[in-house]
């Protein structure tokens, strides 16, 4: 399942060792460094010194400085505190939490709603509390690495099927005779494509299996009003072998997660979901956030239609460098399959003043380095023009 990071060498300590692997990695041109980013996370920001747009963020509504939501959030500070001080289980469910959750699930025509921590935590929570050593789990081999953590923490034998491949999927699914578990990207990451969402839901139907779905880069993206790829497929909220991870930190702006799901479910993932058993809940200005950023996003569905039009202008700026990924989808990669070039663009990227991330192994396979871009319904349609210029630019350059 995994994409391994670089192995250092034996080494004479342990200190020794943590040298060697970070230079192993420097020398592949495989070294994360994180910039600081100063100024907010409006679409605007000031990275090393320097004025840039933001074409890396995953606020593909602009929610997250939305002058509603900031409010939210500071209220909520002032009101109830920081803290959420414990798990729901420990120190009880704060009501604007249950809040959350109802309104969420309403949205999403979902019985319902839990809410975690994060997308990570609840795509752990989910695999290891609907798993177990009894069951299989098939999962996309492109799937986030949350959900590759999940599988390994559920304790199921895991099955990695080849990316988007139904029919490899279902003969597996013929082999198994245990209890299965379908898990996908709905929108995978990195590479901007969509899940066959309505064939894995047939496949899951068809085979007795559950299906589960992270939604975290469909919510407010794809679907009628921005809920999400399962909705844009037409799969029925409400079907109970579908479970749906929705999350509040990317187009919503805000933080945290929520797996919309039968009651049943939910009954599970209290019970089991040790990902949110035992880690502390939202803070109160993010549960306030994410309900301001949900009302903002059901009043104002034209933000969607207006996201779409800017990721049309991007990609139809950039045709001649063909983008992969999906038309509607606001992540647009540019593959330039060596891991240097791909850093060398982003940085001339970042001395012109667009802020883009290059992606590389091991979050992709080796040979597929890229750039990595994502649009807002913040940007405007000069800023895109002139990023897709640049990009134009420096590419015939490199
Ligand atoms: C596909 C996918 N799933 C889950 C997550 C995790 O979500 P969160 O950032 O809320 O932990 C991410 C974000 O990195 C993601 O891209």
């Amino acid at each position: 399942v995994t994409r391994e990071s670089l192995e250092a060498p034996a080494a004479a300590s342990p200190a020794a060792w943590a040298r060697a692997l970070l230079d192993a990695q420097a020398a592949a041109g495989l070294l994360r460094v994180p910039r600081t980013r100063h100024g907010g996370s409006g679409s605007h920001a000031v990275v090393d010194g320097r004025h840039v747009t933001v074409f890396s963020s995953n606020d593909y509504l602009g929610l997250a400085a939305h002058p509603a939501v900031r409010a939210a959030a500071a209220e909520a500070a002032r009101t109830a505190g920081a803290g959420s001080t414990g798990s729901r289980h420990l120190s009880g469910c704060h009501a604007s939490i249950n809040a959350l959750e109802s309104e969420l699930a309403a949205f999403e025509g979902a019985e319902t709603a839990t809410i975690a921590p994060s997308g990570y935590a609840a795509n752990v929570a989910t695999l290891q509390a609907l798993g177990g050593p009894d069951a299989v789990i098939l999962s996309d081999e492109r799937n986030h690495a949350s959900i590759i953590d999940g599988c390994r923490l559920s304790r199921a034998h895991v099955e990695v099927f080849a990316h988007a491949d139904l029919d490899d999927l279902e003969r597996r699914l013929r082999r198994s005779t245990a209890r299965s578990i379908i898990v996908s990207d709905s929108v995978f990451s990195v590479d901007g494509t969509i899940a066959d969402v309505a064939g894995l839901a047939e496949l899951a139907h068809r085979h007795g299996a559950w299906l589960v779905l992270d939604e975290a880069h469909a919510t407010g993206v794809l679907g009628p009003g921005g809920r999400g790829a399962a909705a844009a497929a037409g799969i029925d909220p409400r079907d109970d072998t579908v479970v749906r991870v929705v999350t509040m930190s990317k187009a919503l702006g805000a933080g945290g997660a929520a797996v919309c799901a039968s009651a049943t479910v939910r009954g599970v993932l209290l019970q089991r979901g040790r990902a949110l058993i035992f880690s502390t809940a939202l803070p109160h200005p993010t549960v306030a956030a994410a309900r301001a950023a949900l009302t903002t996003l059901r009043e104002n569905p034209d933000l969607v239609d207006h996201l779409r039009a800017n990721v049309a202008t991007l990609r139809g700026a950039l045709d001649e460098l063909d983008p992969t990924g999906a038309a509607e989808v606001p992540i647009v990669p540019l593959l330039t399959g060596d891991p240097h070039l791909a850093s060398r663009l982003e940085a001339s990227l970042l001395e012109r003043g667009h802020l883009v991330q290059a992606v590389r192994p091991p979050t992709v396979p080796t040979g597929t380095s890229r750039l990595r871009l994502t649009v807002s319904a913040a940007h405007t349609t000069e800023e895109l023009q002139a990023l897709a210029a640049d990009i134009v630019e420096l590419s015939a350059a490199a």
